[in-house]
C-alpha cells in the first residue's frame, strides 16, 4: 500500500499552526464514541476516510480500517469500524487548512485519499489511559501528522520518535501544544506517547487529529 507520492525526503517536521483555530474544532471532541477494541474504557475515536481535491475535501465510503497484529498488537488482525467524523467539521476552515498544511508538507498531490482519526485520550480513575497503548509503533503508512487539538487538565501524553523500534534514546521528546502539527514519515522512524494523569480533579483528556496516507480503509 506504500505509494511513490510524496516527499519522501521528510522525516520529521514539527509546525506551529496559528492559523488553524483549535477552538473551533475542540467541540466536536465532545461525546465522543468509545473505542470498542481498545481495552480499558479510555480510549474514544471517530474515523473517516477523505479526498483532498484541492478545493474541498470528498467523503469516501470506504469505512473498515484493518492493520495487521505486527503493527497494532492491541487492535491488529480485527478488521475495525468507528463512527465517521461528523460532516460539519469538514466544512470548518480550520480543518481545511489542517489538511492543506499536511499535504503540502508531506508533499502530496491533490487527488490523494487519506485517513483522518479523531482521538481522544480520557483519564479514567484507574490511570490507564495510554495514549497509545500499542506502544512503540508504525502505523504502516507513508505520512502521518499528529495535530493536537486540546490537552485539558493534563499531564503527560508526550510524543516520542525513534530512529528503531528498540532503541532507549529517542529522536524527538515533545509534548504537543494546542495547535502544534507533528509530520512524521513512517517509513522512516516510530511513534510512541505515554500515559495521561490528571493535572488536577476534575476531567482530563487529550484531543488530537491524527491524519495518515495511504489510506488503511479496505
Ligand atoms: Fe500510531
Amino acid at each position: 500500500m506504500k505509494s511513490e507520492t510524496g516527499d519522501h525526503s521528510l522525516r520529521l517536521s514539527l509546525r506551529v499552526l496559528p492559523q488553524v483555530d483549535t477552538a473551533k474544532l475542540a467541540p466536536y471532541f465532545e461525546n465522543m464514541p468509545l473505542d470498542p477494541y481498545v481495552p480499558g474504557g479510555f480510549r474514544h475515536h471517530r474515523l473517516s476516510c477523505l479526498e483532498w481535491d484541492g478545493e474541498k475535501l470528498l467523503v469516501r465510503p470506504e469505512r473498515r480500517i484493518f492493520q495487521s497484529a505486527y503493527i497494532n498488537p492491541i487492535a491488529g488482525n480485527i478488521v475495525r469500524e468507528y463512527p465517521p467524523v461528523q460532516r460539519t467539521l469538514l466544512k470548518e476552515p480550520s480543518f481545511l487548512e489542517l489538511v492543506k498544511i499536511f499535504h503540502h508538507f508531506s508533499g502530496l498531490p491533490v487527488k490523494t485519499i487519506f485517513d483522518v482519526h479523531m482521538l481522544r485520550t480520557q483519564v479514567v480513575k484507574d490511570n490507564i489511559a495510554e495514549a497509545a497503548p500499542e506502544g512503540v509503533h508504525r502505523d504502516d503508512v507513508d505520512f502521518l501528522g499528529i495535530f493536537c487539538v486540546n490537552r485539558h487538565n493534563l499531564k503527560g501524553g508526550t510524543t516520542f520518535i525513534y530512529q528503531n523500534k528498540e532503541d532507549e534514546t529517542p529522536m524527538l521528546c515533545k509534548t504537543l501544544r494546542p495547535g502544534e502539527l507533528l509530520l512524521v514519515n513512517d517509513n522512516h522512524v516510530y511513534h510512541y506517547s505515554n500515559k495521561v494523569y490528571a493535572a488536577g480533579p476534575g476531567p482530563a483528556y487529550r484531543d488530537v487529529l491524527i491524519l495518515t496516507t495511504p489510506t488503511l480503509m479496505q
